[in-house]
């Protein structure tokens, strides 16, 4: 019986999807974020061929694509390899991926003081971060007595949490909402000063003088020379636009004492199903914007997906906390 002939549009389209998937299945192919449609599209090429030309290959790389949509929660297994740390057998994203959706994304200044205005604030927690009671000791590093530096702070009742064990804090924020509600609803009695720095902020500062909160946009704030022993950025990077993230990262650096403990809470999860904020952080962005400067530790990821993040879509939603140091020799 004489064999059918595949077409050559088929058999190239069948060999390009199919060594997509061997890349990809080795987290050496770029487009992981596309999602499971190639994965149908293939098979329907495969299948337009007879599988004539199916290889041994194509078969291996196909089971193991099954199996690995088999095994884990569908888009962890398409967006990330696994990851080492305490979520177990978890997929978390790392690596070059980039978000294209999320990259042209802008929220300026207004809008967030428009989402104070409209109580649109559901990033606040009422609770100290498990993530930072989980890893104080990194932060403190069996010191008393800090400074510590809350970027983008809202009203996290962590700076209260701080304060009360001895440490000073310092906070920005272009919300004088926030910045208000804080001290109210921590009973904590402030007055409110003029900044000679900063034409138009202000100075919201505890009657003891232990938390000092500037209301004005971070990269104003940074005009005032201070340094500080230990950061606590957690919904602060990630709701940075991504445009703006070096500008971000060198001033951060540029606030940290040498033997600052910087703790960076960063948020992974579908990004083709989200634009942000809060923007996806991968681990090699990190890397990109600190590594030079920095030794950077992944300390834990957590599975915080909750019914708000359900509500947007996701399936999967994690934090990551890094510790990061300045090394030795930086100036
Ligand atoms: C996602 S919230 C996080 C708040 C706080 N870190 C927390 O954990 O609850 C981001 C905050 O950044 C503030 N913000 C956004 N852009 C800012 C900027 N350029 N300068 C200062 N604050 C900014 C917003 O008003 C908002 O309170």
């Amino acid at each position: 019986m004489a064999s059918r002939q595949p077409h050559i549009y088929s058999v190239i389209s069948t060999q390009v999807f199919s060594w997509y998937y061997t890349l990809s299945f080795f987290r050496l192919c770029p487009f992981f974020s596309c999602g499971g449609a190639e994965l149908v599209l293939s098979l329907f090429y495969q299948a337009s061929t007879g599988f004539d030309v199916l290889l041994k290959r194509d078969c291996a790389c196909f089971f193991l694509q099954f199996w690995q949509l088999w095994q884990s929660d569908f888009q962890a297994a398409l967006t990330g390899p696994l990851k080492s740390g305490t979520m177990n057998s978890s997929r978390t994203p790392q690596g070059d991926e980039n978000a294209p959706r999320q990259q042209s994304k802008v929220v300026d200044e207004e809008e967030w003081k428009k989402k104070w205005e409209q109580k649109k604030t559901a990033f606040h927690k009422d609770q100290v971060h498990r993530l930072l009671r989980a890893h104080l000791n990194a932060l403190l590093n069996n010191r008393t007595g800090l400074r510590i530096f809350f970027p983008l702070c809202g009203k996290a009742v962590d700076m209260k949490w701080l304060a009360d064990m001895g440490h000073t804090i310092t906070g920005v924020d272009v919300s004088e909402i926030g910045l208000k509600d804080f001290f109210t609803e921590q009973n904590v009695p402030y007055v409110e000063e003029d900044v000679p720095e900063i034409p138009g902020a202000k100075l919201f500062k505890s009657s003891s003088g232990n938390i000092s909160l500037y209301c004005c946009s971070f990269y104003d704030f940074i005009r005032i020379p201070a340094k500080y022993d230990g950061i606590w950025d957690r919904g602060s990077l990630v709701a940075i636009n991504p445009c703006d993230r070096e500008r971000y990262s060198k001033a951060m650096l540029s606030l940290m004492e040498q033997d600052c403990c910087y703790l960076l809470v960063t948020v992974s999860y579908n990004p083709d199903l989200l634009e942000g904020p809060p923007f996806y952080v991968p681990n090699s962005v990190i890397e990109k914007l600190y590594g030079e400067s920095c030794d950077i530790k992944l300390l834990e990821t957590v599975d915080a997906l909750d019914e708000r993040h359900r509500v947007w879509g996701l399936d999967y939603f994690r934090e990551t906390i890094h510790l990061l140091t300045l090394k030795a020799n930086t100036p």
